[in-house]
Parts: C-alpha cells; structure tokens; sequence
C-alpha cells in the first residue's frame, strides 16, 4: 500500500468512530416517538421536498413538522434547515438531507461505468468514502447512489451511471459502494446512508430510450436485474429509490411486489424506500391512476415510505386515511422506517454539520481520484506504440483534449472544473516531451473542419499522436439516450486525416457510453477507452501513455459493432440456430436468389454475430499467457464448493496487473440459461516474466438461479467453467453438481 492510500485510509478511520446505538434502543425510540405523533407530523416524515427553489416556504413547512426530507440546499441552509427542525417544530426531529453524491463530491471519480472498467471493488469503496468524506462536511448525511441497473443497451445515457451489463459485477460494485458510503459505523460525522437505485429494471428500458416501459419477466428479473440489489440489502443499505419505468404494466411507485413482498418479505429490508424525482405523480401519465389522490393510495399501500417530489402524500394522505383506504398501521409502518434510518445516522444528536470542516481536494482524496482513473481505463488495440517511450514530441489533438467539465462525467453537479487535470493539462507539464495542442474543432459536435488545418500541421511536426475524441458529458446521463451511438460532429473525419498523415496514432476515447468504434479501431495503432474519467483524469491517461503506469481496465459492457446490433451482450441465452461459422454475409448473396440458404442460423446478415469487443475485454502493455483451469474435485454437492486453480503467466516485460475471470455455463437445466455467467474476477499483480496461481472458490451456492418452479436452487448437473482474460477466451473444465 503506498503512502497516501496508508494516510487517507487512516484519516477516514479517524471519522468512522461513532457510537450506534443498539437495535432494541432505536427500535424503543421509533415507538416512542410515533406514540407522540400525530397523523400530520407523520405524513410531513413522509414528505421530501427540493429545497433549491423557494426555499422560505420549505422553512415554513419544516417548523411545522411538514417535511422529513430536504434535498439540493447548500451547507449555510442545510445547517439553517436543521436548526429550525430541530428547535423549532414541535417534535424536534431532524431532517435527513439527500442529495446525488454520485462518482465524487468535489474530487470527481470516473463515472461509475469507468470504475466498473477496474474490476476493482476497492476503487469503488475508496471512491464512496472519499466522496462520503468530502459532501458530509457540507451536511449531507443521504446519496442517492449507487446506482445498480444492469444495463445492456449504450443508446440508454444513464449506461454511464451504472456498473454496465453484468449481474455479478454490478452486485460487487454495488455492495463496496454501499461499504463506502455508510462506512463501518453510521453515526460516524463522514458516513452516508446510501441508496439502492433505481428498483428495479430501469436498465432494461425499451429501446434505450429513457423512461421508456420494461417487460422483464419476474424470472429474468430476479435472475439479472435483481441480485445487485438484494447484494446491497445485504451490505446493510439503508434506502432504496424507486425506478420511473413501468414493468409489464406497473410502475414501480406502485409496485407491491417490489416494495413489500421481495424487499421486506423476502428480504427483510427495515430502512426506507424513496420514490424518484416525482414518481407518484408519472403514475398518472402512465395511465395507472387517475389522479394524485389515486397515485398516493396505491403508493403508500405498496409500501413506498417517502415522497419525493410528488406532494402526493402531502396532499392526500391524510384524507386517505380518514376514508379507510389507507390504514393507519401502514403509516406507522413506513414512518417507522424513515425515523430508523434518522436515528441510525444519529441525526438527532448531530443534526447540524461541523461547519468547520473543509476537507475538499486533498492529496490522499486526489490520488485516490488518480488511481481509479488509472485503473478504468481500458486498452483496446496496441500495435506497439504504446506506451510512447522515445516520443520527442507528441500531438495532442482533439476536442476531448482540453474539456475539464466534460471529463467529470454526468453526474457532477459539485465538481470543480479549476481543479480537473485535463489531457492536454497533463502533457503540458511533463518535462520528458514536447506538446503541440490543436483541438481541431470547437467541440464534439462541430460539423466544420476550419480547424484540421492546425491540427494536421502539428501531426507532422510530431514524432507521434494522440487523439481525444469522444462525448461530452451532457450528452449522457438521464434523459440523454441516443438513436446512433457513434462519434458526433466532424470527428471521425477528423480521426480520417490525422490517421492519413501517418504518424503513429493513438486514439483516447472519453464518453459516458460504448460507442461504436469501428472505425477508431482500424485507424489507429493504439486505442484506449477512458470512459469520463473525472478529476485526475489528464494525468492518468498521461502516465499510461507515456508508460508510467500500465493499463489493466477491462471493458464491463459489450461494445457493438453497429447500434443495430443492440442489445448486445456475452451473458445471451443459447438459441435454437446458434451460428455455425460458415455462415453467408450480405455481400455472398447472390442478387434475386430464390430463398437462398444463408445458413438459417440467428446472425445479421450486414454485422455477424460477434460484438466489436467483448464483455472482460483489455489489454495490457504484456501479454498474458492462461493455463488450463484445474478443479479440486469433478463434482460437488448442492451445498459443497469446488476450487478452480489457472496459473498465468506475465510473458512480457513489463510488471501488469490482470484481472482474471471466472465464467460458468449450466449445460442443461429446467430453463435455458446464458451461455456463460460471471461468477467470480480477482485483479492479480503478475511481475514481469512470472506466473501466478489464482484459486477461486466456486461454491455451489452460486450456481442457483430462479427455476422453473420459481424457486431460487441449485440444479444438479453437469457444467463447464473458464477461467480466463475475458469473456471470449479460454478453455473449459467441467464439473458436475449432484
Ligand atoms: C433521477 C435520480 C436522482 C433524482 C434526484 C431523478 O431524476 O432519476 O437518479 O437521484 O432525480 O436528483
């Protein structure tokens, strides 16, 4: 562990020393306190409101015990907010303020698509509690993140906001974040309740396109889209936020399967669920209820405990009640449940920050921004150039070159682009090369090239090139999907005439989404995806450039070679025609051929079968060499384990760090089931010209799935296991479960 990883881990120590109290006290508290409620206090702890507009009447309301929540206020009106809450309404009980801490507070992580890249559960925490760290010094004690939608479809922006399109990777990714934020004690002053969102399937939206309707099977759904979040209930995640999307015709605002059956009956899940921004009230445009009224009645017996922004509870609930259409022992229920996440945190004793504290940038919170950004990005081609030992001078051409706001990512709101460390930024301070900067257009989206001719002079002046290209963060995220995922603007011609010169050329793509690059591929003779990856951004892609640090992000979504060929995704089901390899392309058809056999097997006659790039995909400034996987044993019992061993070997000269995977297929089983599925991944440092011996035990336990029967089993049986560098690549043992 190096110096700075030793100081900030001892630092956040240092504020992870609270004092919770037990279960059966706070369990006695909520009780005491709803016996002195009345029916218009509680519905006020149900009541979430935006406090950045109209922030006097938020005053008023609070001291009249009407609200519970207050998100999107600054720390003098956080700390103003709390004061009237707790000295002013006539309960005295605190608020609990949320806001979207999502990769980052000031110091910008990549986004969360990017920290996916790392396979490095550790990136992820340590980026939670730096984030923790720095927004609890501004008074928020709630995130809304992580955010954990499996997500298969790039043309959806919000991909960028997600660990991309495994369930195994997602459930890890997710519990480290929630370990992150809420730290080992809540009422420690640097924790954070985290929020498991959005529940659920909002990644499935149909088409990608935002807010979009989903028709995810509740056996799909419990097989893929659900386990992130039942790893992070079981992380200890005090809140879940409902999604926007309806599916198969309910809204999950309404959804009492969702929201009592699976999160309370099955899993017991005791903290509260917040509806998205408005969510009750969209029940109403999705045609499911008629009006507010209707929205809060099938809300709140649902089981969703807190508001957000609808004021349907605030309006109706009430009324609700006295009809009978509304129990007052569910209004107990869900407020219970926001009153323990309050006094888990230990809002009542501190409800008010430490105003003192400015923690924000520090050198520990920026290399620990550096680090992650070094380990996301992803290298995708090397032909050799890479890194750029021996460059005298380099050009840094490109319109992501210099763009700090657009590489902090979607979800920034706090970040500080003063204090980003772009591309261009970076290279201009080393002392080892010579920059030449054009960034050849405006911005991504410039349609003109007035500014190639620039561009094109400094790529001959220069020993090599680097090119920036990619999206800005404005064009990801919510409400940002796109039809066509590709390089807008005059980029691709840009990458065209630079690649024409014929200086060595690599490629830096920095977006919020897999976008296809095709063409980026062929041109160039290196090629490294950045995602957006925030704050340290420039100085990590400088290092793994010129070869002061080495690449090891592997991708965590499939990258398509067209858009049409979304969704696209390793973990597909075996079809009944699955392509043979001789199969006809577009152009082997003859013209007015009668029904001509193009080999009736399930490909795109115009893009094959295969992906541009598979899932686990990345390389290295090494090569890595895989044994075959050996096992402990050929079979197993539905409650035993078996151990899968692969030595690799670091074959080239470099010291690297490689994330080995280890994937599974069921051969046969009560439903069809992927081809193969993530089960385990370990990032292994290898040094130059060694092998290392990687063991992973693969319990039993993780081979169930939601069956035929819809029960959650273990089916005995024969299956195949690779352990491998990526999801395409390996050989297969194969072990039985009996
Ligand atoms: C988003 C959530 C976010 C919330 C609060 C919504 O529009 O879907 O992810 O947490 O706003 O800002």
């Amino acid at each position: 562990m190096n110096k700075s990883r030793q100081l900030l881990l001892a630092a956040l120590a240092a504020l992870t020393v609270g004092c919770a109290p037990s279960d059966d006290a706070i369990e006695r508290r909520v009780d005491e306190l709803l016996s002195r409620m009345t029916l218009q206090e509680k519905i006020g702890q149900m009541h979430q409101v935006d406090g950045s507009r109209d922030f006097e009447r938020v005053c008023e309301a609070v001291r009249r015990g009407e609200i519970g929540s207050v998100m999107n206020v600054t720390r003098e009106q956080i700390a103003e907010l709390q004061r009237i809450a707790v000295e002013e309404s006539r309960l005295g009980i605190p608020l609990i303020i949320g806001r979207d801490v999502i990769h980052g507070y000031k110091t910008v992580f990549p986004i969360p698509l990017g920290q996916a890249a790392t396979f490095d559960p550790e990136v992820v925490r340590e980026g939670a509690r730096v984030a923790a760290y720095e927004a609890s010094s501004d008074g928020i004690r709630w995130t809304f993140a992580p955010m954990m939608d499996v997500s298969r479809d790039p043309r959806w922006g919000r991909i960028a906001e997600s660990f991309g399109e495994d369930t195994f990777l997602s459930a890890v990714m997710a519990a480290a974040a929630v370990e992150g934020f809420q730290g080992d004690d809540l009422t420690a002053p640097a924790s954070l309740a985290a929020c498991a969102k959005h529940y659920a399937g909002y990644g499935a939206s149909e088409s990608g396109r935002d807010y979009n309707s989903t028709f995810i099977p509740e056996r799909h759904l419990r097989n893929v889209y659900l386990p992130p979040f039942e790893a992070a209930c079981k992380a200890g995640i005090q809140t879940f936020m409902t999604s926007f999307n309806d599916n198969d015709g309910v809204p999950s605002s309404g959804s009492r399967f969702l929201l009592t059956e699976v999160l309370r009956d099955e899993w017991g899940f005791d903290g509260f669920v917040v509806s998205d921004y408005g969510a009750i009230r969209e029940m109403i445009a999705h045609r499911f209820c008629s009006d507010l009224e209707d929205a809060a009645e099938k809300a709140v017996n649902a089981g969703l405990d807190m508001d957000m922004e609808s004021y349907a509870y605030a309006q109706y609930l009430e009324q609700l009640v006295s009809e009978g259409k509304v129990d007052r022992r569910q209004i107990d229920r869900l407020v219970g449940n926001i009153l323990r996440v309050k006094l888990r945190l230990g809002l009542f004793e501190h409800p008010v920050p430490d105003m003192e504290r400015n923690v924000f940038f520090e050198q520990a919170s920026l290399d620990a921004a550096y680090r992650a950004a070094v380990e996301s990005a992803v290298l995708l081609k090397n032909d050799g150039v890479l890194p750029l030992v021996g460059a005298r001078t380099v050009a840094v051409i490109g319109p992501m070159a210099d763009r700090a706001y657009d590489q902090m990512g979607c979800w920034a709101p706090d970040g500080d682009r003063d204090h980003c460390v772009t591309p261009y930024g970076a290279f201009a301070l080393r002392s080892d090369v010579r920059t030449l900067y054009s960034p050849a257009m405006a911005h991504p989206r410039e349609k003109s090239r007035t500014g190639f001719a620039d561009a094109l002079a400094k790529v001959r002046a220069a020993d090599a090139v680097v090119l920036f290209v990619g999206e800005e963060a404005s064009l990801t995220g919510e409400a940002h999907s796109l039809a066509e995922i590709r390089l807008q603007g005059v980029q691709e011609e840009l990458l065209e005439a630079v690649a024409a010169a014929g200086k060595p050329l690599v490629t830096v793509i920095m977006a919020g989404r897999p976008l296809t690059i095709g063409r980026v591929m062929e041109l160039s003779d290196a090629v490294i995806y950045a995602f957006h990856p925030g704050t340290m951004g420039g100085r990590a892609l400088s290092d793994l450039i010129m070869g002061d640090a080495v690449p090891s992000g592997k991708l965590p979504v499939t990258f398509p070679k067209v858009t049409g060929q979304i969704p696209i995704y390793y973990s597909q089901h075996s079809t009944g025609r699955p392509v043979r390899g001789d199969e006809m392309l577009l152009d082997d058809i003859p013209t007015e051929a009668e029904f001509f056999p193009t080999g009736f097997t399930s490909y795109w006659l115009d893009a094959g079968i295969e992906p541009l790039l598979p899932f686990g995909y990345g390389l290295s400034y090494t090569e890595f060499e895989y044994s075959a996987p050996r096992l402990s044993a050929e079979s197993m019992a539905a409650d035993g384990a078996i151990t899968v061993s692969v030595d690799v070997s670091n074959r080239g000269s470099r010291d690297a760090t490689e994330t080995v995977q280890l994937y599974v297929q069921d051969k046969v089983a009560s439903i069809t089931l992927p081809v193969k599925e993530l089960k385990d991944f370990r990032r292994v440092d290898i040094p130059a010209g060694e092998t290392r011996t990687v063991s992973f035990e693969l319990p039993a336990s993780k081979l169930a799935f939601w069956n035929i029967d819809d029960r959650f089993t273990v089916e005995a049986g024969e299956f195949l296991v690779w352990a491998a560098g990526d999801s395409r690549s390996g050989e297969p043992a194969a072990f039985a479960v009996k």
